[in-house]
């Protein structure tokens, strides 16, 4: 791995000690990740193991990695095979399957297929079964089919992603808006004006607008995946950067959502930040809670909708306050899913 990017302060191969301690693998990744970008600037790299990862914050790399190159030459980072069907599902697989099955599952995940249920999800995932197998007889998938064990593990992976992620996040809104009444307040009004006007419907939620600044605000001050990678295939050169097969290269997305050099008080709790005008004028690249590329997340608008229901349902009745048990500064822990440490002890009130 070579870097000769004139416009980054390049400091490649960090010290690998930071991450990998005594007591294991760091579970503080958003903090390791902070220190070196704070050290070394928007490129670094370092070791795990014998893997090498190059770390980038600068926008037109990961743009022309992620994006403009479309998974030909950066494949998708998960290409560990295992027996296990649920280990099988989509966010395993290897880069000839992950086309196959992206192909088949991103339909199931438009705006009209959002208003169904869960439901008809997995009745979309056995129609694409592949029944055409001869009894006994192992034949591949077509491009347009799924094999039994690819419709159990997208079924489970589904559901327990589904119910993983939209949790979390729910945790950390909740806790937003007792520390934040105002925000509350506002989101409370508009969720009641809507629900008294329209009811509880698909398209009412989904027209929520400050609901939507609200969950796109939690999700930037916690993303629920910090690291996004890309496998490099051939040795390459992007601006300048020569990047050799083998790299894992690496978008640290809480340094993307924390950093100052594209957020403004970058840790305050601010939903005004995704305002239609705000969101036009910035890079979309900054803000990554559900990747970016061919390889992006497809269950983003039905997590973000599952997120929404709940707490537009919630706040009609009820309201989140501190109490003495709530935790004043939230200890994090990002490797895996971004979670709290402790548990958060919140108070609701009846309204
Ligand atoms: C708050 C909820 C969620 C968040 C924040 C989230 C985030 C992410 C992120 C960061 C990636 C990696 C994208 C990249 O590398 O560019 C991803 C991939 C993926 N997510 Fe989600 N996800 C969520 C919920 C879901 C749900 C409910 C599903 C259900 C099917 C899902 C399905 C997938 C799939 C299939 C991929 C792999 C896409 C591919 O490799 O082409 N996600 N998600």
């Amino acid at each position: 791995m070579s870097a000769s990017n004139p416009g980054c302060q390049t400091q490649l191969l960090a010290n690998v000690f930071i991450l990998v301690g005594p007591g294991g693998v760091q579970s503080d990744l958003h903090i390791v990740d902070m220190e070196c970008y704070n050290t070394f600037g928007n490129i670094w790299g370092l070791y795990l193991g014998r893997q090498a990862y190059l770390l980038l914050t600068d926008t037109e790399i990961i743009h022309k990695v992620f994006v403009e190159d479309n998974g030909k030459i950066f494949a998708s980072a998960k290409t560990h095979r295992s027996k296990c069907p649920v280990s099988e599902s989509f966010f395993q697989p290897d880069n000839d399957d992950w086309r196959r099955i992206h192909q088949i599952l991103a339909p199931a995940f438009g705006p009209t297929q959002l208003r169904q249920k869960c439901g008809s999800y997995l009745q979309y995932l056995l129609d694409h079964e592949e029944t055409k197998m001869e009894k006994g007889k192992k034949s591949l998938p077509t491009s347009a089919t799924l094999t039994e064990d690819e419709v159990v593990a997208q079924a489970v992976g589904f559901l327990l992603r589904a119910y993983q992620m939209a949790t979390h996040t729910l945790e950390f809104v909740a806790y937003l808006l007792a520390r934040h009444p105002s925000v509350q307040h506002q989101l409370q009004q508009e969720v009641h004006t809507a629900i008294k006007q329209q009811g509880f419907t698909y398209e009412n939620i989904a027209g929520m607008e400050y609901l939507d600044m609200v969950v796109m605000e939690t999700l930037r001050l916690f993303p629920p995946v910090v690291w996004l990678q890309r496998t490099c295939q051939k040795l390459v050169e992007v601006c300048d950067l020569k990047i050799s097969r083998g790299i894992q290269v690496t978008v640290p997305v809480w340094v993307m959502h924390h950093s100052r050099e594209f957020w403004d008080h970058p840790c305050r709790f601010d939903p005004l930040r995704f305002t239609r005008e705000e969101r036009d004028l910035r890079d979309p690249v900054c803000y990554l809670p559900f990747g970016l590329g061919a390889f992006s997340c497809i269950g983003s608008e039905f997590s973000v909708m599952m997120v929404k229901v709940a707490l537009a349902s919630i706040l009609t009745r009820y309201r989140f306050t501190w109490c003495s048990q709530t935790p004043m500064y939230l200890d994090i822990e990002t490797l895996g899913v971004t979670r709290s440490k402790i548990p958060i002890t919140l108070q609701i009130e009846l309204l």
